[in-house]
């Protein structure tokens, strides 16, 4: 393996003298730049796997010499050096990307292990960025999940996507029905051609045919320039049609048409085109439904749905609950610079017990944000807790040492504190909810220590109901 290059920046000869000596000895190849200038000659002339930069240097400081040097290497790293930088300097220095910072007087020890810590990372993003590449191809790495339901979808993308067959994909919100479309995309043969999302939903109707099917110059007011509709942008590849059921149905009768004659007619044009596209819808609507009450065209319904790949919601697929945490943690972590974090067995356990309403989406941004906050790495129930207000904590009510009986108190008051919440104290309201006879809801509330309130004053305690046992207080 060749050494490792450095170029050091500085205008003190003395600092550049001995931050050399220093690193060649650790086995780094070495050169030094007196000025800015020179160090941007350097870069322009060689290449180097990292820089050390002084701050303040004479002729051109150091975050004028690394704004430049951005221009040159992007992603290089680049240690800064200073005797007393100021903390404007530090954020300008990092929006800019430095990496590390290095107070002088600077160590040899100090100054080794930083420069090994950043060549380290640079090494690992890239190796990630490598690894992603190659992941890609790969379907399993794509869709992540081994349970049944997975398996299941994972197979038909494998048979579908080879094909010119149109899928439609649907399932609630956040479960992974673009990730679907890509993964089809990506294993088909027009994997090198385009992939062109369009969400019908967020566009306006009355823009919706340009949209998709372009439009000439000077064809509407503010057309003033030819442009290529979705159809023609995806031609040769994929076009994705996302909330296809929000669709105007003036636009589906066109989709229809694009779908039967696979040609087009821009806005304000006279000549049709002809494109080779393969079409992925999806949809969180029921689109069946949709069909029924009139909303959507059954037609049009008949000819996307050729092959229906339904993603479940994720509480109906608990089981992939734990790859899908590691898999998140391992990206959040990477991409904050952090090292790995694990998740303790009892977190994990509260984490698939969690119904998901925002299903994948909503589990990735909790893993993010657990894995930004959590005091250590090893992530906790509290952590969860604190990422995810309102998780149902049966496996948080567990403490070392307590007796069960006054853990399902506890979570027993909880839990009638809660329905009291629910229903404004309504005594009568609160019980029926909770399944309960009034008298009973009141002796729990006794002995739990909770004292009726509210309009629950209003409403008088009724007397002890046969069945009662009234000497129980
Ligand atoms: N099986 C999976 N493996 C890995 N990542 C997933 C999986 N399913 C979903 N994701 C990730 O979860 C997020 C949400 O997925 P996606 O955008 O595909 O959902 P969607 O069904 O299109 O949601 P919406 O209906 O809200 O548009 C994305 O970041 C996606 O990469
Ligand atoms: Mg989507």
């Amino acid at each position: 393996m060749p050494k490792p290059s450095l170029l050091i920046v500085d205008d003190e000869p003395n600092i550049l003298s001995t931050l050399r000596r220093a690193l060649e000895l650790e086995g780094y190849a070495v050169e030094v730049a007196g000025s800015g200038r020179i160090a941007l000659e350097k870069l322009k002339a060689g290449s180097f796997d990292g820089v050390l930069l002084d701050v303040a240097m004479a002729d051109m400081n150091g975050l004028a010499t690394l704004r430049a040097l951005r221009e040159i290497s992007p992603e290089l790293p680049v240690i800064m050096m200073s005797g007393n930088a100021t903390l404007a300097t530090a954020v300008e220095a990092t929006k800019l990307g430095a990496c590390d910072f290095l107070e002088k007087p600077i160590t040899t020890d100090k100054v080794l292990i930083t420069v090994h810590n950043a060549l380290k990372l640079a090494r690992l993003v890239e190796e990630s960025e490598a690894q992603k590449a190659k992941e890609r191809a790969d379907l399993k790495q794509w869709m992540i999940g081994s349970g049944p339901h997975m398996k299941r979808v994972i197979e038909t993308i494998r048979k579908a996507a080879p094909t010119v067959a149109r899928v439609l994909v649907t399932g609630e919100r956040g479960t992974g029905k673009e990730l679907v479309a890509r993964a089809l995309h990506e294993h088909s043969r027009r994997k090198d051609g385009p992939f062109v999302k369009l969400n019908c939903a967020a566009i306006p109707s009355e823009l919706i045919e340009s949209e998709l099917f372009g439009h000439e110059k000077g064809s509407f007011t503010g057309a003033t320039q030819l442009r290529r509709g979705k159809f023609e942008q995806a031609h040769g590849g994929t076009l994705f049609l996302d909330e296809i059921g929000d669709m105007t149905p003036s636009a589906q009768a066109k989709v229809l048409r694009v779908l039967q004659e696979n040609e087009i007619e821009r806005v304000g044009g006279s000549e049709t085109i002809t494109v080779d596209v393969r079409v992925v819808a999806a949809t969180n609507k029921a689109l069946e439904v949709e069909c029924e009450k009139g909303r959507f065209r059954a037609d049009l319904y008949d000819r996307l749905n050729v092959v229906p790949i339904e993603v479940p919601p994720l509480r109906e697929r608990r089981e992939d609950v734990p790859q899908l945490v590691e898999h998140f943690l391992v990206e959040a972590c990477a991409q904050n610079g952090m090292r790995k974090a694990s998740v303790q067995q009892p977190a994990l356990s509260l984490l698939m017990q969690h119904d998901w309403p925002g299903n994948v989406r909503e589990l990735k941004n909790t893993i993010e944000r657990m894995v930004i906050f959590a005091a250590g790495a090893s992530l906790t129930v509290e952590d969860v807790q604190a990422a995810l207000p309102g998780v149902k904590a049966v496996r948080g009510a567990y403490k070392r040492g307590a007796a069960l009986k006054d853990l399902v108190a506890s979570a027993e008051r909880e839990i009638v504190l809660a329905a009291l919440d629910a229903n404004q104290h309504h005594i009568a309201n609160t019980a029926r909810e909770l399944g309960l006879e009034r008298s009973h809801l009141y002796k729990k509330m006794r002995a739990l220590g909770i004292n009726p309130r509210g309009d629950a004053a209003a409403e008088p305690e009724p007397g002890p109901e046969p069945g009662d046992d009234a000497t129980e207080e």
